[in-house]
């Protein structure tokens, strides 16, 4: 799998896979199945109530500990200096391991009504600090963070975020967002690469299916990859897990690119860090 490199010099899978109720909750079989399918790197986070069940795969599979790259998540409600080390702490019993490869907070505010959200941002950023000089954790990052928000860590921290993981897909975009991580050597990850399947029967990505001889899905993930950035998808199927995977034999044309860029709002979660959030039909 082609590589990139994060700020502190570390080098990450291209593509990462997804495990937010992975195999509609069955998890064990299917995260076996991504591992024999390829993937590497796992994106978990305590909210996702699925450590434990990582740690059985890790178990089941013939895969190494080293070999794997674990990503986790301190919830909203778990933020602050100390409750973000027993978050992490946890995180790893669950896990079944004495490392992480990745540990990120979740979301930035921990409600949206909270005055505070600067202060406690920085408490929780300098425990994963902490635990990050204390090599307990490979590299560290953000999660649902916009520039108004990072400004507030990098304005007072010692270390820099390698990474921020943002809703981005084909019809949402956030360029604004991408463009301040790239100025600033942050590597931007994509949560729900394929917009969870919203964005499949959009004309244009069905017409770019065509042209390209590849998934709609395959176009969403590459144009990701084109952006500069790392798509975490989910699949609970085998052959789509492969399919999410094989995007690295064809190139979408820049006149394609900048179309995509410019698609009008599609398959928008709802999700927004400022905002309560909105549920569609
Ligand atoms: N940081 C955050 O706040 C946050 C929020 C949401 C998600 N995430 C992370 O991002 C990961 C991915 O996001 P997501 O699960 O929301 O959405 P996603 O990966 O964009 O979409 C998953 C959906 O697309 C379908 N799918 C996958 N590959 C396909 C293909 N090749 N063709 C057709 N359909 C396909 C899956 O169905 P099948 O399973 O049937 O293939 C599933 O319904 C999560 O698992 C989680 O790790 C993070």
């Amino acid at each position: 799998m082609e590589k990139y490199k994060l700020n502190n010099g570390l080098y990450i899978d291209k593509i990462g896979f997804g495990t937010y109720k992975a195999g509609n909750g069955d998890y064990v079989p299917t995260l076996i199945n991504a591992i024999e399918a390829g993937y590497r790197h796992f994106d978990t986070a305590a909210f996702y109530n699925n450590e434990h069940l990582i740690k059985e795969v890790m178990f089941k599979s013939n895969v190494k500990r080293e070999d794997l790259f674990l990503s986790s998540k301190v919830w909203k409600t778990e933020m602050g200096y100390d409750n973000t080390i027993k978050s992490f702490e946890k995180s790893l019993n669950n896990l079944g391991t004495d490392y992480l490869d990745m540990f990120l907070i979740h979301w930035p505010k921990k409600d949206l009504k909270s005055d505070d959200w600067k202060e406690l941002d920085i408490k929780t950023w300098k425990a994963l600090e902490t635990l990050y000089k204390e090599g307990r954790v490979k590299s560290i990052g953000v999660s649902n963070f916009l520039p108004h928000h990072l400004i507030n860590i990098l304005d007072k921290c010692d270390i820099k975020p390698m990474v921020d993981q943002l809703e981005i897909h084909p019809g949402y975009i956030q360029k604004a967002a991408i463009d301040f991580l790239k100025d600033n050597d942050i590597l931007p990850q994509a949560w729900s690469p394929i917009g969870r399947a919203r964005v499949l029967k959009e004309e244009r990505l069905m017409e770019l299916s065509k042209k390209y001889n590849k998934s709609v899905a395959q176009i969403c993930i590459r144009f990701i990859l084109q952006l500069g950035v790392q798509p975490l998808p989910k699949s609970s199927s085998v052959e789509r897990m492969q399919e999410n995977m094989d995007v690295f034999d064809f190139e979408i044309s820049i006149e394609d690119e900048f179309e995509l860029m410019c698609l009008p709002q599609i398959g928008w979660s709802g999700e927004h860090p400022d905002r309560e959030r909105i549920y569609f039909d």
